[in-house]
């Protein structure tokens, strides 16, 4: 029998396009050296982790529906083992969440429970993508999740610049009109205003209002994505979200419970407030209409992973600043200490500089060459120490001279063999380049 063959060209685009390899490259150089010290993964820190946890978990969310909500035993049987309600079973207690945790009041029929932020990603722009006019934009270094979600959906991402506010409302407002005058729809603008993946970078309270106003100028979305903002480092406070700040429901809020419970539960979720009047007059939801995408993409996110988080929030009266405490310390510690390794290091003054960030999991280091996934390939083998080159997480793909460090997942120990590991690749390659390190 002759085997069927198919052509890359043949399926859709996105199949080839660099955006989606990222992910999986990144996780194969890193299963290729598995002694390399990983500066790359964003993972959060494993030694907190407690599977024994799980069936507390579980056995506290069954408790709630019992004693809280009044389920007898067959209805609590059929929410945790049946197929279920598309927009989830502990969106209660994620607005009870938003509400402790950010001062944020949100109507539970606003939200949906997804499989991970990176669903919730694909069902807004799903969503909101509904010509081949229809453009994203996105604060520039982008997260790779967003650009790849982008693609399934046909949807051009235009980079916005980033900058040491988090956002240039200057581009961003030229971007939008350059747009329109080109006769393309701005659909929203994807922005990360605490400790931002990739580059680190917040925006103080001030400019998070100055970003609303120029949206409301401009009428323009914002899909705001908040899985670092538990984590600030030591002296930091925690600034309002957009969304808390939103008087007009522009913000689509993104949230995940990857970094703050566990990922491996694959629970994150969207708020989705904007009404949306249908053609009987009807005005539902945004929320609604992602459900209906939902429905046909993971048909609901699992009631044992929901209740896994749902036990977990209880747990903790639904704070998940209270139930992170110990893991903030330990990620402000790793940062602390991978900043002042890299200043013991290299010179001050010198050709390789830093991000300094107010919190999570990033810093970016600049160096005086281009930093490609060859130069990945090399540090692995050659020098034992895995990171991200930042080229990654711009669209164009060519190389940056810039890569990324993570102190999620290591300990101090790792992070200075790694920074050791690092200035030897940093220095003999600036050597090789014949430029100053
Ligand atoms: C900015 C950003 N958004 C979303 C996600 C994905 O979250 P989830 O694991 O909930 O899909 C990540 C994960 O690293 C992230 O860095």
């Amino acid at each position: 029998m002759q085997s069927v063959d198919l052509a890359v060209t043949a399926l859709h685009g996105s199949v080839g396009d660099p955006a989606l390899n990222s992910m999986n490259f990144l996780n194969e150089v890193a299963q290729h050296y598995p002694r390399a010290v990983s500066l790359a993964a964003g993972r959060p820190y494993e030694e907190f982790f407690d599977s024994t946890l799980l069936h507390a978990h579980l056995d506290r969310f069954r408790r709630h529906l019992d004693e809280d909500l009044g389920l007898d035993r067959v209805q609590v049987d059929r929410m945790l083992l049946q197929y279920g309600r598309t927009k989830g079973i502990v969106h209660h207690l994620v607005a009870r969440n938003l509400a402790v945790d950010e001062g944020l009041t949100v109507d539970p029929e606003s939200i949906v429970v997804t499989v991970g932020c990176q669903e919730a990603m694909f069902l807004v722009l799903r969503a909101l993508r509904a010509r081949p006019a229809d453009v994203l934009f996105a604060v520039a270094p982008t997260y790779v999740g967003l650009t790849g979600a982008a693609r399934l959906v046909d949807m051009p991402v235009r980079p916005v610049a980033g900058g040491p506010d988090g956002v240039d409302l200057v581009d961003l407002r030229a971007q939008v009109r350059g747009a329109r005058a080109a006769g393309l729809r701005p659909r929203g603008c994807y922005v990360m205003p605490d400790f931002a993946n990739p580059s680190g970078v917040s925006m103080d309270t001030g400019q998070r209002r100055r970003l609303l106003e120029v949206a409301a100028e401009e009428d323009l979305l914002l899909i705001e994505d908040n899985p670092y903002g538990l984590f600030p480092a030591e002296g930091t406070p925690r600034r309002p979200t957009l969304k808390a700040l939103d008087t007009d429901r522009r913000v689509i809020y993104l949230g995940s419970f990857a970094k703050t419970v566990l990922p491996g539960a694959r629970v994150g979720y969207v708020v989705a407030d904007q009404r949306v009047g249908g053609p009987d007059g009807v005005v539902v939801p945004l929320a609604d209409h992602l459900a209906k995408i939902k429905s046909m993409v993971t048909v609901n996110t699992s009631p044992i992973s929901q209740a896994v988080i749902g036990g977990a929030l209880l747990a903790h009266d639904c704070s998940l600043v209270a139930a992170n405490a110990r893991e903030r310390a330990a990620y402000a510690r790793n940062l602390r200490h991978l900043v002042d390794g890299l200043a013991r290091r290299f010179p001050a003054g010198g050709a390789v500089t830093w991000t300094v960030p107010a919190g999570g999991f990033f810093v970016v280091v600049s160096v005086p060459f281009p930093v490609d996934d060859a130069l990945l390939h090399r540090s692995a083998g050659e020098y034992g120490v895995l990171w991200t080159p930042m080229a990654h997480f711009y669209d164009a793909g060519t190389p940056v001279n810039a890569l990324r460090l993570s102190v999620s997942a290591v300990t101090p120990k790792l992070i200075d063999v790694g920074l050791d590991r690092l200035a030897a690749l940093v220095t003999d390659t600036a050597a090789r380049a014949g430029v100053p390190a």
